[in-house]
């Protein structure tokens, strides 16, 4: 099979960790005998250097008219003082926009070899296997009004906006992934408090009659943070406004040990895909060839599951990722005593290799 992937790099270690994904599609083309044919672009901080804006429109029309899309990461510190509405990660949101790309998946495993490199203790840490559904091109990150007012511009408002149809079709999603999973869903909100979370609430009660294997219960944002340390084991689905979801998804990498290690899927109504790791451009590590490539890695095989209808190649190189972790090979951001500390060249080298020692011996 024949398939065009845009890969844009973007800043930072995601242009290090973007040749990950590159280098384990050849090893999956050749072993399944697909041919992937990959067009980088740039989006964030390197558009803005080279064609004055974080999203060119060549970069949008190239995501357009490929079957997926990979993502590195944007941002850092050459472009932290431009004006909000032309940084780097305005790239980001406006092409999740544009592409409608409004449920962000953020699967959470524990990887059996590295409990010992989360900081929780094993027997929270070991146990496991949650998905954030997290609402991506509405709430407080798309609110308008967001800007300064008054005379001294001392007055700040951004707003938390969702409609109805918004909400549901992220609430809906969420409730689908649940019943194909444990049947447990946990909506996270805020109706203590805000007006949008007793609206999203409401709207989570209407959809459980459709999905009466669904259990369901609600938690405010608050006690899901610190549920998400005491007892992680007990959520199956969370589903979530967009700034929650980005914070708890950040703090659940916790319990893999590393943010590094955290892959994501965004999708459209129709089933588009933008893949990216959730961690960002990490400006402490750049350049020195020590990122952790595989949230990348990860990414590039959620995309071949449920982009391009690859479940067997997305599987090889989820095991060609275990088998490397199980062989004691780790980067410095995973604390794994006695393993082998490698770079992001050597690790991307090692999963490759995996990738396609598994087709030689299958
Ligand atoms: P970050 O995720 O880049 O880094 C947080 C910490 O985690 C850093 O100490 C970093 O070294 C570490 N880290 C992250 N990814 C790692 C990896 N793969 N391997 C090893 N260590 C890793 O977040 P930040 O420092 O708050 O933000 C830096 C820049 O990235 C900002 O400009 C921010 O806006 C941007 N950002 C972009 C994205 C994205 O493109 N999706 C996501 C988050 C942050
Ligand atoms: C993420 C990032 C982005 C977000 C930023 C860079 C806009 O933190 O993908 O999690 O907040 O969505
Ligand atoms: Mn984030």
């Amino acid at each position: 099979m024949k398939k065009k992937i845009a890969v844009l790099p973007g800043d930072g270690i995601g242009r290090e960790i973007a040749s990950g994904a590159a280098a384990v599609l050849e090893a999956a083309g050749k072993r399944f005998g697909h041919e992937f044919e990959i067009e980088y672009a740039d989006i964030g901080g390197a558009a803005i250097d080279a064609h004055g804006t974080p999203l060119p429109d060549s970069t949008l029309e190239l995501a357009r008219n490929s079957d997926a899309v990979l993502l590195g990461a944007v941002g850092g510190p050459k472009w932290d003082n431009l004006p909000s509405a032309e940084r780097p990660e305005r790239g980001l949101l406006a092409i999740r926009k544009e592409l409608g790309l409004f449920a962000n998946l953020r699967p959470i495993p524990s990887f059996q070899k590295l409990v010992q490199s989360s900081p929780l203790k094993p027997e929270i840490a070991g146990n496991v296997n949650m998905l954030i559904v997290r609402e991506l091109t509405g709430g407080l990150y798309f609110g308008k009004p967001s800007e300064r007012r008054g005379e001294n511009k001392e007055v700040v408002v951004d707003t938390l906006q969702y409609t109805r149809e918004e909400i549901e079709r992220i609430v809906v999603k969420a409730f689908e992934f649940a019943a194909a999973r444990g049947g447990r869903l946990t909506s996270v909100d805020k109706a203590n408090v805000l007006e949008s979370s007793r609206m999203w609430r409401e709207i989570v009660n209407e959809k459980a009659a459709d999905y009466p294997d669904v259990t369901v219960d609600h938690m405010y944002v608050d006690a899901a943070a610190m549920k998400l340390i005491s007892s992680p084991g007990q959520f199956d689905v969370i589903v979530t406004e967009n700034l929650f979801g980005d914070i708890l998804s950040d703090e659940a990498s916790m319990i893999t040990g590393s943010l590094g290690m955290l892959p994501s899927a965004s999708l459209s109504e129709s089933g588009f895909g933008l893949y990216e790791p959730v961690h960002g451009s990490a400006p402490d590590i750049a350049g020195q060839n020590k990122a952790n490539p595989l949230a990348m890695i990860l990414s590039t095989a959620l995309m071949l599951k449920y982009s391009l209808g690859m479940r067997e190649e997305g599987e090889a190189i989820e095991r060609a990722v275990q088998s490397v972790l199980n062989d004691g090979y780790c980067t410095s951001d995973l604390q794994m005593e006695g393993s082998t500390v490698v770079g992001t060249d050597k690790m991307i080298e090692l999963v490759t290799a995996r990738v396609a020692e598994e087709s030689e011996s299958s």
